[in-house]
């Protein structure tokens, strides 16, 4: 004999999340309270350690921002679309907006705070500044956080999806720095000064001879 329709009902896909379907509603009332609303983290941000108290839905973005007042990374989108965000984690490039806090328990973060002083500026900052490779600036930090992790993967052998032979050394050709960029939006369209300031780093480290800047291009 079929069960009743509203037994039926309870128990198919269609019934509400929470009635009958294992959701939320149906586990114990102590279960659900056991969970924490809110975590204990050590974060280390440009060489500084720094313990944490967070609502467990913190990303790493607004840890940054609002709790630390490191305000140089910025909110774009919030959707993993821009690049604004852009910071280092243990030496990889990572949308903050995209990460919770919790996830990065004990790893080491470095903003543009930490990539050089207005005393002392990274390499990349100086090339940005010498090619007007900004306007707004507001996209400015995340763009040099990606320039710098750009040369990194390229120089540590990561491919790109433009990259034709997987098993020869990569060359930092245009189309790879605008592929590896693609991510890093520029509402003002310094696009072409950003290539540039990228291109200067690059060589003033590896200072290659011209015949080979131009086989790269
Ligand atoms: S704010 Fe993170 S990608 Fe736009
Ligand atoms: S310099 Fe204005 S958005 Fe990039």
């Amino acid at each position: 004999m079929s069960p009743p329709i509203a037994s039926r009902l309870s128990t198919s896909r269609f019934a509400p999340e929470g009635v009958g379907s294992g959701g939320p509603a149906d586990r114990p009332e102590r279960t659900r309270n056991a969970l924490p609303e809110r975590t204990r983290i050590t974060l280390s941000v440009n060489g500084t350690r720094h313990t944490l108290d967070l609502d467990n839905r913190t990303t790493l973005l607004d840890a940054l921002r609002e709790e630390l007042t490191l305000t140089g990374s910025k909110k774009g989108c919030d959707h993993g679309q821009c690049g604004a965000c852009t910071v280092s984690v243990n030496g990889t490039r990572v949308n903050a907006c995209l990460c919770l806090a919790v996830m990065h328990d004990g790893d080491a973060v470095e903003t543009v705070e930490g990539i050089g002083t207005p005393d002392r500026l990274d390499p990349m900052q100086a090339a940005f500044l010498a090619h007007d490779a900004f306007q707004c600036g507001y996209c400015t930090p995340g763009q040099i956080a990606s320039a710098r992790a750009v040369i990194e993967e390229v120089r540590a052998g990561i491919p790109s999806h433009v990259t034709g032979d997987l098993s020869a050394e990569i060359a930092l050709t245009d189309a790879e720095i605008r592929e590896r960029m693609s991510g890093n939006i520029c509402r003002c369209g310094a696009y072409s000064n950003i290539l540039a300031a990228i291109i200067e780093v690059d060589e003033s480290a590896e200072e290659p001879t011209d015949a080979t800047r131009e086989k790269n291009r």
